[in-house]
């Protein structure tokens, strides 16, 4: 961690905290400098930071997951009420839009939009959820564009060998 920070250069100096507002460039100024430094790709460490992050979710806000026995229902709550609930904690926060849709065959597709470049978190924090649950479902994701701007598309799909 000495070596990332003390080599990336940082407005806000490397000093965190909950309630502060910091610049997306850091992040990826500072996982950009960590692939340098292990060789192991941006996409790789994010995926293992967000596949860590959904697990601490659930020691830091078990409240979240009462009730919840279903990775679909979870991912589906994350946009009608987790995010709502950290806008009113933090009203600087910039999430995105995470809008989930079920088809009929059951599968669920999320169309993830941002200002920002963080697709790779979401899928990380996707895997998480659906590991986390047992991991009954695959995930494919399609980065795209429609008039409202670029987006990724993660579908959620049942395992063939693993029917509900
Ligand atoms: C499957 C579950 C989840 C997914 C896919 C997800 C997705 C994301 C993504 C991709 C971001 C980065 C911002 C961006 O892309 O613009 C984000 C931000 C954030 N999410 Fe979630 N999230 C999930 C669950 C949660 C949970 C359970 C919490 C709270 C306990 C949470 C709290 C936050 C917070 C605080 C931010 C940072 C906003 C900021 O300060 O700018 N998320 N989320």
């Amino acid at each position: 961690m000495d070596n990332v920070f003390d080599s990336v250069e940082l407005p806000s100096g490397g000093m965190y905290t909950s309630f502060g507002t910091y610049s997306a460039t850091e992040l990826l100024d500072i996982v950009g400098r960590l692939s340098e430094l292990t060789g192991t790709s941006v996409h790789d460490l994010v995926m293992a930071y967000g596949r860590y992050l959904f697990g601490r979710f659930k020691v830091l806000y078990p409240a979240m997951f009462e009730g919840v026995t279903c990775a679909l229902d979870f991912i589906e709550s994350v946009e009608t009420h987790i995010h709502v609930e950290v806008r009113k904690l933090y009203p600087d926060a910039e999430l995105p839009s995470l809008h989930a849709e079920r088809s009929q065959d059951g599968s669920l597709t999320v169309t993830y939009r941002s200002s920002r470049p963080l697709a790779v978190v979401a899928k990380a924090l996707i895997t998480g959820c659906i590991e986390h649950f047992g991991g009954h479902y695959d995930l494919a994701c399609q980065d795209d564009e429609d008039a409202e701007g670029p987006l990724t598309l993660f579908l959620v799909t049942r395992k063939a060998e693993d029917p509900a």
